[in-house]
């Protein structure tokens, strides 16, 4: 039976069943350098997005010869060096479909939250003011949602909104999908010009850097709102401040950051921002389902 290193936390219900199946399932976050140490004699490993994979740990792995799988609990796969694994011969593995509504949910709900002020008005409220006439917000029915990337999460998420009244506009690096034609497709650029709301459902690539920077803010309107509960490091969060700051625009949400933990103190305590410690899949239907999809995963390798 299989050793499985858990490092980052799993849904209770499928621990017990790879317990069942008769797996040892050790449930602990590790430092790099023990990491490098406990790979050796682990069959699987399974990391949400706290835990780094780079190519030491897996060399380390290698070298011990009896690690075949790392399973990234959830959809991004950027905190594991895909390309050395493949190398190396340990395959990698995530959970693609099991947390796309939780992560839409989450979008939808910042967006509600920078429209309505939700995050500096429940701050001023508990440090015992009562702005009234602070917050005037705006209402999402009537304006427009731009997506940039219409994977799952976006798809999710441009049918809530449809739902609310907005209209949806969106751009992916393969083109217009079939199927969607209730949405239009745009270039990027086209999107950054029209949208009073741009929501990013992109993974980050290192070489290609952020894809929203002060030149991609510039495009976008006068007074919209930028949501990222994709990746950290796609937006330039030096620009995104800046722009915040000036009024350029007049919200944002993040929930992923260039750091995690984000040492981001003057982004996060901005007045219109609205902000949250990357918790995109963290519902409890979510984790459920990426377990299942755990199990099953480990299923076939052992
Ligand atoms: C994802 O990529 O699905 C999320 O980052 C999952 C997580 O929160 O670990």
């Amino acid at each position: 039976m299989a050793k499985i290193l858990v490092t980052d936390g799993m849904d209770a219900k499928a621990a017990a069943a790879l317990r069942e199946l008769g797996h040892e399932v050790v449930e602990e976050f590790y430092a790099p350098e023990v990491l490098a140490e406990k790979v050796k004699n682990a069959d699987a490993m399974v990391v949400r997005s706290a835990t780094k994979v780079p190519a030491a740990i897996l060399d380390s792995a290698a070298e011990a010869g009896q690690l075949k799988v790392v399973i990234r609990a959830g959809v991004g796969v950027d905190n594991i060096d895909c390309v050395h694994a493949k190398e190396v011969g340990i395959a990698v593995r995530n959970t693609p479909a099991a947390s796309s509504s939780a992560v839409a949910e989450l979008a939808l709900a910042h967006m509600f939250a920078v429209a309505r002020h939700i995050s500096a008005a429940n701050v001023t409220m508990c440090n015992g003011e009562w702005n009234k006439k602070a917050y005037k917000g705006v209402e999402l029915s009537g304006k427009t949602l731009g997506l940039i990337g219409f994977g799952r999460i976006a798809r999710s998420l441009a049918g809530k909104a449809s739902a609310l009244g907005m209209k949806v506009i969106y751009t992916d690096i393969v083109g217009k999908f079939e199927g969607y034609d209730e949405y239009q497709y745009m270039e990027k650029e086209d999107i950054l010009k029209n949208a009073d709301f741009v929501s990013l459902h992109i993974p980050y690539i290192k070489e290609m850097g952020a894809t929203i920077a002060a030149d991609e803010i510039a495009m976008m309107k006068d007074g919209s709102y930028l949501i990222n509960c994709a990746r950290g490091g796609v937006v330039d969060e030096a620009a995104l401040v800046d722009a915040l700051k000036s009024g350029k625009l007049a919200g944002a949400a993040v929930d992923v950051f260039e750091k995690e933990p984000t040492p981001n103190a003057e982004l996060i305590n901005l007045s219109n921002v609205s902000c949250t410690p990357h918790i995109g899949a963290s519902t409890k239907e979510a984790q459920a389902r990426i377990g299942e999809e755990i199990v099953s995963i480990i299923k076939e390798y052992f």
